[in-house]
């Protein structure tokens, strides 16, 4: 795998890459590290589809109201670069902050259409538009031709799928499953803030959203609703932030259970943690 850290030089390796594999598609999977089975699930991917598997790992301060949970982002570069090499990723990015944000940066406030402003948006005002300014910086530089992200963050596919959009970037976005611990909990770098037993415990929010699924179209979704909610508050210390059904493109939420193409996004607080999930509701 080869490292670089500058713009400058990595487009410079492309570009002969380019010319010397004879139009192998490029894949691109940006991360902020601590990677895990989710991540590396991204990078698989990619090697699947393409010929070329770049992987950036740069923790992107735009995205973070709280400079605490910016410091304190695990970095684990040494563990990181092995698993990238074991899972045979290409090529390694690592830009300094600088290097993502020279002096003369101008931030961009890119049209996402409200999508931005909803359920995990709602908690972290400017989260969405630093995480468009961040992979709009990559795509338009790298020009990968496909770039991976994990449904675990659905909100984010949403988001970034509208800013390749309304920025008319040319890579396609895939979005792969989402990766579970063995007792179904979405795995996360924020799962290791929970106690063991609270890790153990956590698989009632994928119960949650099994309820739902399973209820849904014979109760409706409001009545399906209080039963998660029931479910999760039955769990000492568990609050739900959020459960909401909605369009699984507009993200605009939905209360008429015959509606096709729903997702069900939840967030819960427990132990202190933010944890995210999701799931596509079928038929
Ligand atoms: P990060 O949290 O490091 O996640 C990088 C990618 O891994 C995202 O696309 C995320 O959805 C995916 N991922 C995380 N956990 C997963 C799981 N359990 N299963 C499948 N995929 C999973 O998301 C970010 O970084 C940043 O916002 C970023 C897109 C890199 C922009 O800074």
């Amino acid at each position: 795998m080869v490292i670089f850290r500058q713009f400058e030089t990595l487009l410079k390796h492309l570009y002969f890459l380019k010319k010397t594999t004879n139009g192998l598609g490029f894949g691109f999977v940006p991360t902020m590290g601590a990677l895990h089975e989710g991540h590396l699930s991204l990078i698989r991917a990619s090697r699947r589809e393409c010929g070329v598997t770049i992987c950036s790992i740069f923790v992107n301060p735009a995205q973070f109201g709280d400079s605490n949970d910016l410091e304190e982002y695990p970095k684990p570069i040494e563990q990181d670069i092995e698993l990238l090499v074991k899972n045979a990723c290409d090529i390694l990015f690592l830009p300094s902050v600088e290097e993502v944000y020279p002096v003369d940066y101008v931030n961009q406030c890119y049209d996402l259409n409200g999508l931005d402003l909803r359920f995990e948006g709602k908690s972290r005002p400017g989260h969405f538009q630093g995480v468009c300014n961040v992979i709009y910086r990559f795509l338009s530089l790298i020009k990968p031709d496909f770039a991976y992200f994990g449904q675990k963050d659905y909100q984010q596919t949403v988001v970034i799928k509208r800013l390749t959009e309304v920025a008319q970037l040319n890579t396609i976005i895939r979005v792969v499953p989402i990766v579970r611990e063995s007792n179904g909990l979405a795995m996360s770098s924020r799962n290791i803030r929970l106690s063991a037993s609270g890790r153990n415990k956590a698989s009632f929010i994928l119960e949650g959203l099994e309820i739902l699924q399973k209820n849904f179209r014979v109760q409706g979704i409001s009545k399906a609703i209080d039963l998660v909610s029931w479910h999760i508050a039955s769990f000492e210390g568990a609050e739900l932030d959020y459960l909401i059904v909605a369009d699984s493109t507009s993200l605009k939420e939905v209360k008429d259970e015959e509606h096709t193409d729903l997702v069900a996004l939840i967030a819960v607080n427990y132990e202190g943690v933010h944890l995210l999930d999701n799931m596509i509701l079928s038929q």
